[in-house]
This record gives structure tokens, C-alpha cells and sequence, in this order.
């Protein structure tokens, strides 16, 4: 394609998941392959994409209020090209138009590979373009579904960032679901399961590490369902997991988000045997009670999460685990909520995300079942579960007063960006020279704080852990590893 776009600025914002983030990214890198700028505030971009989210409803109220907000950006400058990409746009292209008739381009997620195409044509003609899937796939067996093209082409051209390596990485390793969990409207705008080609993804994560990449996260829907047919063999996630393991400088590999419904005992051998792969699992149930768990769909019981919990922490030792958590589902009584409380207690979970139920348009749920609960009553389930949880955090943190744990650091610490920016100055110095406030995250996933010297940033220290909260380790530098 001719470089149709020199000199244009593009200003992106994200909303929603990880593989949200990992789009844009990816996005971004296409358009300024094609001489776009990075713009860092709307008012100073030619082009605005949002990369929108529908897993909530509340979700969706943000895109459309920022949409709100843009109008005036348009009416004043009517060369403006306003996109909305991702899940939202998918869902309800219509709908958007009708509220915002002033957005120029909507590119679903299985169709960002065109997005400067349709850019440069809804310039050209000044008319909305639109561009969504339908992708009708679901009767070919999962390892052998084709992945798409022109969608596989822009996670193939991935570049390294221009403002520098990524210390931490995703890579996709799947698109879509299959599972149709009854509240769900995954699987409706990200379409089907497709696994990605395995000599892709570890050629991605070769040249990420080339490029500085320490810790590479692979990203599917339900990640341990990764399944590819090459050669008359069915290549799954543990041997996926190999074979970026054996990737030089990468020192640091994950996987999310796994379904608890498909989990293979043998990837529990891996995070075992493989020593990068790192002893943390995202493995959501969304509740305790078998009752709910049904009418989810969900495809398993409580007892049986239960015992894969049971069996991971036995194979992998020292696992820590993050769940999520949907309250106020249609029919959850008060034994229902407390059932899913209890799970929570004895889980012993890292971290919990917990979700207050919102019927999406399609899913089974909102067709069939009244969203019954009311606000006040999610709202307080939710409290409630968050409040178990973090007195579990917090003792799990006291715990590691006094051990060591192996941090990869990421950057300054939230006070020292701020203090930073405060000072308008280099970052901020906060006891002697050359130290400032560092974070960075266990192998288990959890966040820690430091002083230390920035040239610590991308790699792994070993710190002494002093003081914590439910949140954070705070720490010293015991060493550099
Ligand atoms: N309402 C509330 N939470 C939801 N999630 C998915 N769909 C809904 C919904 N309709 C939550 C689930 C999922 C997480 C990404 O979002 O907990 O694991
Ligand atoms: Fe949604 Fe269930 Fe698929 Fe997760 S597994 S994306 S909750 S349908």
C-alpha cells in the first residue's frame, strides 16, 4: 500500500482487557509504519481511535460519553477522523452511528488489519466506513480453524517500540472463544477460537527479546485450550510453553487466562519443570455455588475447581492464583453469594476481580433470565467479597516480612512518576543520588516497592521484603541477580 498518510498524527485510547491493550499496540505500530506520528492528547491528533470494550455495560457508557465529548473536536475541525475499533464497535456499529453520527471509521476486532484502509477511506468520501465480522467457523474442529489473514499479517508485523523495548510483552497465542458462557459477549464480538500458528508466536517472542523483552505473556481467551494441527499432530500449551522457553533473554514466561473447565493436568507439569514459566495462575470462576455455576454455563462444578486448585498447588509449589468473580447474577440468592464467599476464604487467593452483573445484549443470560438483583445488593456483595479478600491478601503479604523474592523490575513507582511530574525535573531523588522509587512484581504477580537505582529497570533484583499492605511488598535491594 503507498505510503498515503505522512505527516498525519494519531491519538489512540484503550479501554477493556489485556488483549485490548496488546490491538492497540499493535495498531499504532501499523500506523506509524505508514508515517503517522503519535499524537499524546486528542486536541493534537488528525486521527482519534478508541479500542472499546463490551464486556460491561458500564463499559460501553464511557466510549459513548467520550464520543459525547469529541463532538466539539469535530464540529470544529471537520477533517477529523474519529474511529472506534474493537469489541464495541463489532457489537453495535448501528448503534454507534445513531449516537455519535459524527465517528468516521468502525473496524471490529477481527478487522483491525484494514484499519488504514479505512481511514484513508472514510477521508476520501467523507462517509462512515465500516468494517465488521461475522465469522462463521464454529463447526471446524478447533486445532484445525484457519486463522485470518489479514489479522494475522498485523500480528506478524509487529516492531519493536520506538520509545524503547517493552521490559514486559503479550503475545497472542489464540483469538476468540467457544465457551459461550451464558453472560458473555465474547464470544459473539472476538468470534471463534482460532490458535495461532506456534512458529509465529515463538518467532514474535524471538524478536521481542532480541529487542530487550524480558517476560513475554501469552494471551488467549482461554488459554489452555491453546490447540494447533500441524503435520497430523495436535500442538497444546505445554508445548507451546517449551518452545518460547527455550528463547534466549527471555527470562520470564506466563500464560492468561486460563478456563478452569479444559485445564490439562500437563500444563501443571510444565510451570513446574520449565523454570521461566512463572508459578501464577489467572483462573476465574466466577462463583461458589453449583446452582449459579449452571445457569452460567460455566461447565463445571465447584467441587471440581476445588480440586484442580488442590492439585495445582500440589504440582506447582508456591502457586499463586487470581480469580474473577461476577455478583449479582440473576437468580443469586444470599446462600448462593455466601457459597461463593466461602470459596473465596478457603481459595486463598493473590488478587480477585469482582464484577457486578450486566446483562449484555445477545448473550443468553439477557435473553432468558431478568437481571433480578438489585443495584444496592450487588454493590454491597461486591464490597463485601473484596473486604474477604483483602484481609487474606494482607495476611499473605505479612507472611513474606523478612524473606527474598525475585522482582523484574518494571519502572519508577506511581509516587515517583508523580513526584516527577511535580518537579517537572529527572526522577525524583528520594533518598541519595542516583536512587529513586522503583516497582516491579514477584513471580507470582505481586507488586513491589523499592529504592533503587533506574538502571535497575529491565532487570531482575532480589529484594528483602520490609513492610507490606494488602496490595503491595515494600522492600530493599538485597541484590541484582
Ligand atoms: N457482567 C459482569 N461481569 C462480566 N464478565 C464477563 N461478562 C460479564 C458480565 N456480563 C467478567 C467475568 C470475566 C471478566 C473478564 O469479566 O468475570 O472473567
Ligand atoms: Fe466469556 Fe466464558 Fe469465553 Fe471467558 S470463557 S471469554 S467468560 S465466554
Amino acid at each position: 500500500m503507498a505510503d498515503i498518510n505522512s505527516g498525519h498524527t494519531v491519538f489512540l485510547e484503550t479501554f477493556g482487557c489485556q488483549m485490548n491493550v496488546l490491538d492497540s499496540e499493535l495498531v499504532l505500530g501499523d500506523l506509524r509504519a505508514a508515517g503517522y506520528a503519535p499524537a499524546h492528547r486528542p486536541d493534537h491528533a488528525d486521527v482519534i481511535l478508541i479500542n472499546t470494550c463490551s464486556v460491561r455495560q458500564r463499559a460501553e457508557a464511557k466510549v459513548l460519553s467520550r464520543l459525547g465529548e469529541l463532538k466539539w473536536l469535530k464540529q470544529r475541525r471537520p477533517e477529523l477522523i474519529i474511529g472506534v475499533m474493537g469489541c464495541m464497535a463489532e457489537r453495535d456499529a448501528e448503534g454507534i452511528l445513531e449516537q455519535a453520527p459524527h465517528v468516521d471509521v468502525i473496524c471490529g476486532p477481527g478487522e483491525l488489519g484494514r484499519i488504514r484502509q479505512l481511514i484513508e477511506q472514510a477521508r476520501g468520501n467523507g462517509k462512515a466506513a465500516v468494517a465488521v465480522t461475522r465469522d462463521q467457523m464454529r463447526r471446524v474442529p478447533v486445532a484445525r480453524r484457519a486463522t485470518n489473514d489479514g489479522l494475522e499479517a498485523l500480528d506478524r508485523s509487529r516492531r519493536p517500540a520506538r520509545e524503547g523495548p517493552l521490559i514486559q510483552a503479550y503475545i497472542r497465542v489464540q483469538r476468540g472463544c467457544d465457551k459461550f458462557c451464558s453472560y458473555c459477549v465474547v464470544p459473539f464480538v472476538r468470534g471463534p477460537e482460532r490458535s495461532r500458528p506456534p512458529a509465529h508466536i515463538v518467532d514474535e517472542a524471538k524478536r521481542l527479546a532480541d529487542a530487550g523483552t524480558v517476560e513475554i505473556t501469552l494471551l488467549g481467551q482461554t488459554v489452555n485450550s491453546y490447540a494447533y494441527e500441524q503435520d497430523g499432530r495436535i500442538i497444546r500449551l505445554p508445548a507451546l510453553l517449551e518452545r518460547v522457553h527455550e528463547i534466549d533473554g527471555v527470562r520470564r514466561l506466563r500464560f492468561v487466562t486460563s478456563f478452569p473447565g479444559d485445564f490439562d493436568e500437563a500444563i501443571l507439569h510444565a510451570m513446574r519443570d520449565l523454570p521461566k514459566v512463572c508459578e501464577y495462575l489467572h483462573l476465574p470462576v466466577q462463583s461458589g455455588s453449583d446452582r449459579i455455576l449452571r445457569s452460567m454455563r460455566r461447565g463445571g462444578t465447584v467441587g471440581q475447581y476445588d480440586e484442580l486448585i488442590d492439585r495445582a498447588r500440589d504440582i506447582v509449589p508456591g502457586l499463586t492464583l487470581a480469580g474473577d468473580f461476577i455478583v449479582g447474577f440473576p437468580g443469586e440468592t444470599e446462600g448462593d453469594f455466601q457459597a461463593t464467599c466461602d470459596l473465596v476464604r478457603r481459595t486463598r487467593y493473590k488478587n480477585i476481580f469482582v464484577f457486578k452483573y450486566s446483562p449484555r445484549p445477545g448473550t443468553l443470560a439477557a435473553r432468558k433470565i431478568a437481571d433480578d438483583v438489585p443495584m444496592v445488593v450487588k454493590r454491597r456483595r461486591n464490597h463485601e467479597l473484596l473486604a474477604i479478600q483483602s484481609e487474606i491478601s494482607s495476611d499473605q503479604n505479612a507472611a513474606l516480612v523478612g524473606s527474598l523474592v525475585e522482582v523484574l523490575v518494571e519502572g519508577y513507582s506511581k509516587a515517583a512518576i508523580k513526584a516527577q511530574k511535580m518537579n517537572q525535573s529527572q526522577p525524583t531523588h528520594l533518598g541519595w543520588r542516583s536512587q529513586t522509587q522503583l516497582t516491579g512484581r514477584t513471580r507470582g504477580d505481586q507488586i513491589v516497592v523499592f529504592e533503587g537505582s533506574p538502571d535497575l529497570i529491565g532487570q531482575l533484583a532480589t529484594i528483602e521484603v520490609i513492610s507490606t499492605t494488602d496490595l503491595t511488598l515494600h522492600g530493599r535491594l538485597a541484590e541484582a541477580v
